[in-house]
């Protein structure tokens, strides 16, 4: 497949049609020096625009260099296509708590997130100071990618957690079909898109004065781990998983419409007076009529981490979403969802993260961190 283009005014990664696969890390910064995290984010750059194109990490290569020092590049990519490689970088919270003089630029958006209801999250596989994205449609792509910046990074940042991902449940682009999540509902036919130029504007890209000059053409991430109760789920009746989304489960046409993008008419009502979309139905708790017309660009992935050791799969939905300004977005939104959705009987949220997305880079001198250092 062709290299999807590594620079440009916004990094590829967040509206690039979603690729199939996904390998997500999240790093904790353990240099205490400021100069040597920018000479990594610069190594790091040099090497994710080589893979983002199907070229080894480092110029020798795998095999290219003197046989009596590690190579740098692992190797495991070597012969394969670039497979849509994107490589997507986000700095959380924690980097601007002072040790690297950061703390006057750490934007208003980037405000902690509160406590949601009903959420439980586990703190080592939240949070870092520094995560990287990197989907492709090959794994083996992916997994290369963060393997070869955690290799570079060694000595300055060490994983904090990370996430495989399959079977992206989002569609950016209305070229792409929509794709299933694991309780075998379409995902993502009512998301941001690719096309939406007036809207991306609008609710995706961080603009000159909303906070501070350097995340301008940048967007914020959220990502939140979200574990299904699978066996519960599927011992739920047709019916009644279709209420819960307020979507019908062959189609993804909202309840009462025909079609998979037809509207979703909430004020429709049953013979008996019912509201055909129930009042607690995600569809309904999530639409942009329900938050003033906030939206989300979301870009999650399906998830088995194998299963749990009482007999149940051990999965979900690794859950991202690209916004504006998360206090807008985000936020009231998954306010409203934590306290009424009836989805919640089926899920928990178990991590979760935050990051400021910079801008793209502009050219082979441009690194990650360039507007902000
Ligand atoms: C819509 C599934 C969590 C926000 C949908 C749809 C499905 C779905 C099947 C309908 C198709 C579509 O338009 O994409 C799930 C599952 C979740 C989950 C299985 C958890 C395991 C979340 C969370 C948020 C969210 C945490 C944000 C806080 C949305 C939004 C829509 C949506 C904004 C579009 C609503 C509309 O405009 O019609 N979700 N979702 N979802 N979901 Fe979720």
């Amino acid at each position: 497949s062709d290299p999807v283009p590594f620079y440009g005014e916004h990094q590829a990664g967040i509206v690039t049609p979603a690729q199939d696969r996904l390998h997500f890390v999240s790093f904790d910064v353990t240099t205490k020096k400021r100069a040597e995290l920018v000479d990594m984010l610069q190594e790091w750059t040099v090497a994710a625009a080589r893979m983002t194109q199907g070229k080894d990490a480092g110029t020798f290569g795998a095999v290219g260099g003197a046989i009596e020092a590690p190579p740098d590049d692992t190797g495991e990519a070597l012969g394969l296509p670039p497979s849509g490689l994107t490589i997507t970088i986000g700095f959380g919270p924690s980097l601007f708590d002072g040790r690297f003089g950061l703390g006057a630029k750490r934007p208003a958006a980037l405000a902690d997130l509160p406590k949601f209801p009903a959420e439980d999250l586990l703190a080592d596989i939240s949070g870092g100071d520094i995560c990287v994205q990197a989907c492709a449609h090959d794994p083996q792509i992916a997994v290369h990618a963060i393997r070869n910046l955690a290799r570079i990074g060694f000595g300055k940042v060490s994983v904090r957690w990370s996430q495989l991902g399959f079977g992206r449940t989002s569609s950016t682009s209305r070229a792409q079909s929509t794709a299933r999540n694991l309780m075998g509902f379409k995902d993502g036919t009512n998301n941001l898109k690719l096309e939406d130029a007036a809207l991306l504007r609008q609710q995706l890209w961080a603009a000159p004065g909303d906070g501070p000059a350097w995340m301008d053409g940048g967007s914020y991430m959220v990502t939140r781990k979200i574990r299904m109760n699978i066996e519960t789920w599927d011992r739920t009746s047709l019916s009644e998983q279709q209420q819960i989304f307020g979507r019908d489960k062959g189609e993804g046409a909202p309840l009462g419409g025909k079609h998979e993008f037809d509207e979703p008419d909430f004020a429709a009502k049953g013979a008996d007076g019912t509201p055909t979309i129930a009042v607690d139905a995600h569809v309904r708790l999530a639409h942009p009529s329900s938050h003033g017309g906030a939206r989300l660009l979301r870009r999650g992935y399906n998830y088995v981490d194998g299963s749990d050791g009482l007999g149940r799969l051990d999965a979900g939905l690794f859950f991202i979403a690209y916004q504006r300004d998360p206090r807008k977005q985000f936020v009231p939104i998954q306010m409203e969802l934590g306290r009424t959705d009836s989805l919640n009987e089926y899920i928990k949220h178990v991590s979760s993260g935050l990051f400021a997305c910079p801008p793209g880079l502009r050219d082979a001198g441009d690194y990650w961190g360039r507007t902000l250092f």
